[in-house]
Order: C-alpha cells, then sequence, then structure tokens
C-alpha cells in the first residue's frame, strides 16, 4: 500500500474535532465522535460491509458474515484524551479499513469473519473509566456502574448512549475468535516502521479528596490554616518521588478545586493519580506509599484525605506464542512492552489478542505533538494485513 493512499483515507477524519493548539477533543459520544462514527458507518457502506452495534456504544463492520463464528477483530477507537493528538485510536480503525482494502485488491478470501471495531470511550476522558466500552462487553464492569458515571456536565453514560448499556454479551464474545489492534506507539521504544506487543503494565486511576477548612486568604493567620492544597501539594511531589524510587510511573495531571478563587483558602481539592508499573506488587507498594505520605501529610495540616480507587487495570501478557507468531509472519518485527492501556489488553483476558505498534518519532502521545510518518503509518497497514492473512 502506498503512504499516498493512507495520506488521502487520514485526511478525511484529520480535521474533525481538533481544537485550536492543534489537539483533539473527541470525547466520547460528543459531536466530533458522533462524526467519526457516521465516517466509520461511511466506510463500511462503501465496502459493503453492515455495521451492527452491541448496545454499549461499541461499533463493528463486517467483512464476512456477522453472525459467523471465529471472527477476527481489528480496529481501536475515536476518543482522545482533552487535546490529545490525532492518532492514538483512529489509527487503528483507519488502518483496519485500509487493510480491508488491501487483501481485497489482493483477491484474498477470508475464511472466517473479519470485523472493523470501534470501541467507546476507551480513553475515560470524559467519564472517567478507560477502556469502558470493551469492560462492558467482556463483563468487566456492571452495566448498572457504567450506566451512573458521569461526565463534568453531569450528563450520565447511559444519557449519552440513549440506552442503559447492554454489558456482557455471551453470544458475541462466543463469536470472536481473536483481536488485532493496530495503535501508534506511546514512548521511545520502537526504532523500526512497526512492533508487536507483549505486555501492557497494570495500571489505574485513584480519586483523592482533600478537605480542610475554607477561610479568607488575608485575615486567616499562617498557623490557623487547615488549607488541603498545602497537603495536594505535597501528595504530588511524593507521588514523584515514589514513583522514581520504584521505577514505575506516577502523574498527578487533574486537579478540581472548590471554590477556585484567588483570594480564599480552599476547602476541598479533589485530584486524580494515574499510576503505572512493570508489575503488580510494585504498582501496590506505589499507591500505598503515596496514600500513606498523603495521610501523613493531612495530620501535620490538620486536613483530611479521602482515596477512591476509580480505576485498575491488571497487568496484560498477551499471548507469547501469538506475538511472535506475529512478528515471525512481519519478518522479524520487534516485540515490547507498553504503559499505555488499551482495549486489547481487556479483551486479552476472554480471547487471544495481540497488538501492532507503528513508529512514533518523537514518543510524544496524549499530546497535540503526537506524530507517527506516513510512510510509516502504510507500512502499518502492510502488516496488519499481513496478520490478517495469515489468521484468516
Ligand atoms: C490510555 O491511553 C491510557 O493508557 O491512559
Ligand atoms: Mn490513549
Ligand atoms: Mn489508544
Amino acid at each position: 500500500m502506498s503512504a499516498e493512499a493512507f495520506t488521502a483515507l487520514w485526511a478525511e477524519i484529520e480535521s474533525i474535532g481538533r481544537a485550536d493548539g492543534g489537539g483533539y477533543l473527541r470525547y466520547a459520544l460528543t459531536e466530533p465522535e458522533l462524526v467519526l462514527r457516521d465516517w466509520f458507518r461511511n466506510q463500511a457502506d462503501r465496502r459493503d460491509m453492515p455495521v451492527t452495534e452491541d448496545g454499549n456504544g461499541n461499533l463493528f463492520a463486517w467483512w464476512g458474515d456477522p453472525w459467523g463464528r471465529n471472527a477476527v477483530l481489528t480496529g481501536s477507537h475515536f476518543d482522545s484524551v482533552p487535546h490529545g493528538g490525532g492518532y492514538d485510536g483512529p489509527l487503528g480503525i483507519v488502518s483496519a479499513f485500509l487493510a480491508v482494502d488491501q487483501l481485497r485488491a489482493a483477491g484474498h478470501r477470508p475464511g472466517r469473519p473479519i470485523a472493523i471495531v470501534a470501541f467507546v470511550e476507551e480513553e475515560g476522558g470524559r467519564f472517567g473509566v478507560p477502556c469502558l466500552g470493551s469492560r462492558l462487553m467482556t463483563g468487566a464492569i456492571e452495566p448498572a456502574a457504567a450506566a451512573r458515571l458521569t461526565d463534568r456536565d453531569g450528563v450520565t453514560f447511559a444519557e449519552a448512549l440513549g440506552t442503559e448499556p447492554a454489558g456482557r454479551l455471551p453470544e458475541l464474545q462466543s463469536r470472536i475468535g481473536g483481536l488485532v489492534e493496530l495503535h501508534i506507539e506511546q514512548g521511545r521504544a520502537l526504532d523500526v516502521p512497526v512492533g508487536v506487543a507483549s505486555a501492557i503494565w497494570p495500571h489505574g486511576r485513584w480519586r483523592f479528596d482533600f478537605t480542610g477548612r475554607g477561610d479568607h486568604a488575608g485575615t486567616t493567620r499562617m498557623s490557623d490554616r487547615n488549607d488541603p492544597m498545602l497537603t495536594f501539594a505535597y501528595t504530588v511531589l511524593a507521588a514523584n518521588k515514589e514513583a522514581r524510587l520504584a521505577g514505575a510511573h506516577a502523574t498527578v495531571a487533574r486537579a478540581e478545586i472548590t471554590p477556585n478563587a484567588t483570594n480564599a483558602i480552599p476547602s476541598l481539592v479533589r485530584a486524580w493519580l494515574d499510576a503505572r508499573a512493570a508489575d503488580t506488587p510494585t504498582l501496590e507498594t506505589l499507591v500505598e506509599a503515596v496514600i500513606k505520605r498523603a495521610e501523613d501529610r493531612a495530620g501535620r495540616d490538620g486536613t483530611g484525605v479521602s482515596v477512591t480507587p476509580e480505576s485498575v487495570s491488571a497487568e496484560v501478557a498477551f499471548d507469547t506464542s501469538f506475538a511472535q507468531g506475529i512478528a515471525k509472519w512481519l519478518g522479524g518485527a520487534p516485540i515490547l512492552p507498553t504503559g499505555a492501556g488499551h482495549d486489547a489488553g481487556v479483551l486479552s483476558a476472554l480471547l487471544p489478542a495481540a497488538m501492532l505498534f507503528v513508529r512514533n518519532p518523537t514518543g510524544v502521545s496524549h499530546s497535540p505533538a503526537e506524530h507517527a510518518e506516513d510512510a510509516d503509518c502504510a507500512a502499518g497497514v502492510e502488516a496488519l494485513a499481513a496478520v490478517l492473512k495469515e489468521l484468516s
């Protein structure tokens, strides 16, 4: 496949949801993502691929019988983190359509259905729980709990979806034989156009509520304050330090302050810790250490802290022989782990799943600067087509 063919299809979606500053605002089930979902249906139509929706917000475009057995899934997600890059997610869907084109042009006739999937709310950027669509479909989250999740405007997931989510779909699941998700690589670990995933670090999100006494910034003596901002600030630094000591990753990148006024000591600081590590004991020890440091500091500040896990994703080891087989089909592609979460990781708990990574020259992701070269994306399509051909 030529880089030009990739460039042409990519151009159809490149501007959808792009904000000032170049990043994307493609929150799940909001206008730009709904436009992308329409685009998905149109692409499927153009290729005579019937589209089904699973009652959880996940879309499937079928090459072959939608009710056939042992289907191979490929695809990714359209939603972005706020002001994120354009490749994280959509690259896997665009590449899947192009891989189908390539296989058809070569006269391939799949011996099992191939379905292109667009998972809903992979980033958790709107409702807080990442991989919500794949978690629902596989029963990793209760539909009633997912239905109640709210976005920053108080809209529930069920309201956004227009229905209660269906939850686990044993019948659909029994008809899926495997999944291959293509994704932009999100670190600096890949120096050839295409690689294969070995594992996903365990990771999660913990909400910290730091409470104190709201008061006047001008009249409250320094010694009389119960300022939760101090406990929060200390905890951010402690998380960074503990992660460095553990060889893990900890990030506090989102906070809400009440009342968020320049001249008022806050009564509440709510912040989210994103923590990841190469193995589960390291992650658990890290999070415990951060919580302990936050509590100790709260004791000194006269503030309170409570911690709520909002989502925890277990360590994923992708099927080694599957990954090695793919690497071999691709002429010896490198096999590498990632610290980023993916729907393929959720599905891997139930069926053989694999991931292809496309080189990211700077390694930057979840940022407007995220980028992949068209030639590498075209190589990704070639690789995905080769894998789908082998599998089908
Ligand atoms: C998803 O991209 C995540 O790893 O947060
Ligand atoms: Mn992402
Ligand atoms: Mn992604």
